[in-house]
């Protein structure tokens, strides 16, 4: 047996603690080949100074975006339990695996390829180039594409996420050479993944993967909390979303991502699960029921998403803001949930339920919202299209350009810009 743990060497003691009293994880590694190969150009002495705010935590505006993450502040280590993939594209069957490091702004929307000029093909090679063989082999056993391309799935998840870390910048790094940023992230990823052996967090309260046995959520849930001290996202899918599948662990930072420090951070998303859930062994066929449901729900394997406003040329001019508004600087997190009709889709936002406003036909989002309206989608190459009421055409007076937002109007009431489309994307 080997566990993600002990393969690279032991690194911090892990030990599951009661609520609260594991707060801060020191980033310092003693595995050799986990030593990051940089270093920022911050006083580290910075991360233990009591001033040093905490990211998303700061009361003034902090100047020096190389020594503290902003505006992504929030990070997820998101890890799988790819139950369903083929085995050899799986993982191990004792260990969940590595999804990556999202940094997500400190209210739940999130950047995404913010520097393409910094995009990467090469991963592969960057690490064979800086002598990082045991990293590579690694990866490829815990950080696994589902469908066998590891490499492509590094690469997106660096031009994706890595790219919009401001204190990963190479203008952040003291010796930055060789794409060395690359290597940084992504021990970076493995050494969080390491401190957080879900497996292992599971096993030891005998929640272990079963295809007869159920377990309550709720154990699942205060088991993770306890080994952190702080609530993570656990994400079901399969009919019912009954199906463990993806796990969010959330931090936040002082200092560098090079050589800050993480602390464990309470989710910024609730999470989506059956109260009663199946934790399915790896490489077992899913019981008939669950792949061909006769009612399957439309969102099932999509948990949370942005959704993206195309013009009819199909030129992705921004993203929906929490409120239901348009904007072309930054996107927000919907979840996305069955609708009441058939191939239905309602959405919620940070801000609650999103509806289509009965008197003036504007989208919005809010806590006062009861009711959802459902959308209608179908699938197209680069995500859902969404339609409301038999119309896929959305409509605003105004194309909004930077900190501006536009009001969205469904149909071509507002046809002061062309027309446009509103299309669903889940975040994988
Ligand atoms: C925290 O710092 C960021 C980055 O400088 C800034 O955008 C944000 O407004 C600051 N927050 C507060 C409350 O000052
Ligand atoms: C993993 O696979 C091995 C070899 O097939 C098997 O002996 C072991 O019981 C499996 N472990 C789990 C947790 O399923
Ligand atoms: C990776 O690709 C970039 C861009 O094509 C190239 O400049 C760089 O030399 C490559 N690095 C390695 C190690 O192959
Ligand atoms: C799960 O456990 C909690 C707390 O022990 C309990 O309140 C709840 O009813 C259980 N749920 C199910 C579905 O058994
Ligand atoms: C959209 O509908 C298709 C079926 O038409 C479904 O397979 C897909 O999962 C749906 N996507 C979302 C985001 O609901
Ligand atoms: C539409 O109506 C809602 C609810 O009455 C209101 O909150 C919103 O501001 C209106 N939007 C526009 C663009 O008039
Ligand atoms: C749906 O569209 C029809 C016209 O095609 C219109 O009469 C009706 O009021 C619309 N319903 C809603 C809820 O917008």
């Amino acid at each position: 047996m080997f566990s993600s743990l002990l393969l690279s060497g032991f690194l911090i003691a892990v030990q599951p603690s009661t609520l609260g009293q594991r707060a801060e994880v020191d980033s310092i590694l003693l595995d050799p080949s986990l030593l990051i190969p940089g270093r920022s150009k911050c006083n580290i002495l910075n991360d233990i100074n009591p001033f040093m705010p905490l990211s998303c935590h700061n009361t003034t505006v902090q100047k020096n975006l190389c020594c503290f993450n902003a505006p992504g502040g929030h990070f997820l280590q998101t890890q799988f339990w790819d139950y369903k993939s083929p085995v050899a594209f799986a993982g191990p069957n004792n260990s969940w695996t590595i999804h990556g490091l999202w940094p997500d702004h400190c209210d739940g929307t999130f950047d995404q390829f913010c520097a393409p000029d910094r995009e990467v093909q090469n991963i592969t090679q960057i690490l064979q180039l800086h002598g990082e063989g045991e990293i590579l082999d690694y990866m490829h056993t815990f950080w696994k594409d589902n469908t066998g391309n590891d490499e492509s799935f590094w690469e997106h998840e660096f031009n994706k996420h890595a790219t919009c870390i401001s204190t990963l910048e190479p203008e952040c790094i003291q010796n930055f050479n060789n794409r060395n940023d690359v290597v940084i992230f992504i021990k970076r990823v493995i050494s969080l993944f390491q401190i957080l052996p879900t497996f292992e967090f599971l096993k030891r309260k005998g929640i272990v993967p079963s295809s007869t046995q159920t377990y309550n959520f709720t154990d699942i849930m205060n088991t993770l909390k306890q080994a952190t001290g702080k609530t993570p996202t656990i994400n079901c899918n399969g009919r019912n979303k009954q199906f463990l599948n993806e796990l969010w662990y959330h931090f936040e930072t002082k200092g560098s991502v090079i050589d800050g420090i993480f602390t464990h951070a309470d989710a910024d998303s609730d999470s989506g699960c059956a109260d009663t859930v199946f934790y399915w062994p790896k490489g077992l066929p899913t019981p008939t029921p669950i792949t061909t449901s006769s009612a399957p729900t439309p969102t099932s394997t999509e948990d949370k998403g942005m959704i993206q406003v195309f013009t009819s040329a199909g030129a992705n001019v921004g993203c929906i803001l929490s409120k239901g508004t348009w904007s072309q600087q930054t996107c927000a997190t919907f979840r996305p949930v069955a609708g009441s009709v058939p191939r239905s889709i309602k959405f919620t936002s940070s801000k609650g339920p999103c509806a289509v406003d009965a008197t003036n036909g504007t989208l919005s989002c809010g806590s006062d919202i009861t009711l959802a309206s459902d959308f209608t989608n179908s699938t197209t190459s680069s995500g859902s299209l969404l339609a409301y009421n038999g119309s896929s055409s959305f409509s605003s007076d105004v194309v909004p350009t930077g900190i501006v937002q536009s009001p969205v109007f469904i149909g071509d009431v507002h046809s002061q810009t062309s027309l446009h489309y509103l299309k669903y994307r889940s975040q994988d």
